[in-house]
């Protein structure tokens, strides 16, 4: 991407004028027309009646499952629109039909919503989970993966990018593995989307989960989740509502056809809009350059980070990302947010219980996270850069 075009990027997105912002991997600045949207419905739904306007806006509302569809491949009848990841990742993950010892295989970099979820059905069904370590050089292990599966294993759950980790798995070599011992796969794609291109079908994944106001830049509480059409049959829904029905008797009721019987009725339609619309503004972008912007940016960040004096970056592995994550000797992580704060300086710190077996492993109590997009720029790395020498010295 050429400098005027992230020049016309910045001005289409007033927060990047307010401070430096290294902290869209907790949520991005919104472009200023995502935040437009949003308004403009919620202003003519209070003057007009929510239901009135919501029948107005029937088809841009219908778009969103649309855009949603470009951004993944999928189909509209694969996508359900949710608050955020977490409720979308347990949608898919606490619908599955666990009997005793069936066994879930992860990796040491999963979400803590995720290992909650399988702590939970570990004690509740006695489901057992397996977690795959990483190799030494601090990739996904594809071979120990395929030792790990037993005639037992129900479901492969992986987290694309870590949360407190600058590393991406291999998500498309892992759902080959899923496809052809024909083992459920739910990926986390919450850090994902919007920073890496996205196809469920050459990641062979059934279920994905994502939130909006990560790497999308759309509103906070906003999400979504794909459940490839072939297993929505399979799973048993948590929740239900009348619109998770095309039908209901005294006796019964059948559900509707596609994905969206994983949603309730009742949601925030201006938020719904926003991400439609951030997903449409990403798109426009091209997900491939903004991955490309991305990866130029965070590698000039660690490099310049590690030419520091005490400066630790923590990233490993052989495909890293837009999270840059690193210490500061003899300053905790909460005080480099802090002072970096202070000069108007995003960060954020990343805590041991996030990515719980990872950071365990590597004796990581918190971390320092530093995590760019597209419209940052080299000058503020720079900048970042000497207010964490004023730090050091
Ligand atoms: C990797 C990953 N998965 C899932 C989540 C949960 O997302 P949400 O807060 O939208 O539920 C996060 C949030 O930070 C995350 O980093």
């Amino acid at each position: 991407m050429e400098a005027n075009e992230i020049q016309a990027l910045r001005a289409a997105t007033s927060g990047t004028a307010e401070r430096i912002h290294f902290n869209n991997a907790g949520s991005s600045l919104p472009p200023d027309v995502v935040l437009e949207t949003v308004i403009g419905y919620l202003k003519e739904e209070a003057l007009l009646g929510g239901y009135e306007i919501e029948a107005a806006y029937k088809s841009p509302l219908e778009n969103v499952y649309a855009s949603i569809g470009r951004l993944i491949n999928a189909s509209v009848e694969e996508v359900a629109i949710v608050e955020n990841a977490s409720m979308a990742w347990h949608l898919a993950f606490n619908a599955i039909d666990f009997q005793r010892d069936d066994e879930v295989i992860t990796s040491e970099m999963e979400y803590v919503t995720n290992l909650i979820g399988f702590l939970n059905l570990q004690n509740h069904q006695g489901i057992a989970v397996k977690v795959i370590p990483n190799d030494a050089r601090g990739n996904f292990s594809l071979s120990a993966l395929e030792e790990a599966i037993t005639p037992r294993t129900r479901l492969i759950a992986i987290t694309q990018i870590p949360s407190t980790a600058g590393n991406v798995l291999p998500v498309a070599a892992i759902g080959a593995i899923a496809r052809r011992h024909g083992i459920l796969y739910l990926v986390d794609a919450c850090q994902s989307a919007g920073q890496i291109p996205l196809d469920v079908k050459e990641m062979g994944c059934d279920m994905l989960s994502v939130t909006g106001r990560k790497y999308l830049r759309a509103p906070r509480g906003t999400g979504f989740l794909y459940v490839r059409k072939e297993v929505q049959d399979k799973l048993k829904l948590l929740f239900m509502d009348g619109h998770s029905t095309k039908a209901v008797t005294e006796e019964g009721f059948t559900l509707r056809d596609d994905a969206r019987r994983f949603e309730l009725y009742e949601k925030n339609r201006a938020l719904v809009l926003g991400l439609g619309k951030a997903i449409d503004y990403a798109l426009a972008i091209g997900v491939d350059r903004i991955w490309q912007r991305i990866q130029y940016l965070a590698g000039l960040m660690r490099e310049k980070l590690a030419a520091l004096p005490g400066i630790t970056v923590h990233d490993s592995g052989d495909q890293q990302c837009g999270i840059v994550t690193f210490s500061v000797a003899g300053v905790e992580s909460t005080d480099v947010k802090a002072r970096l704060a202070a000069k108007k300086i995003n960060v954020s710190v990343g805590k041991a219980s996030s990515t719980l077996v990872y950071m365990n492993k590597h004796h990581l109590t918190s971390i320092v996270r530093a995590s760019v997009h597209y419209y940052n720029t080299e000058e503020e790395i720079d900048e970042l850069c000497a207010n964490i020498m004023a730090i050091l010295s």
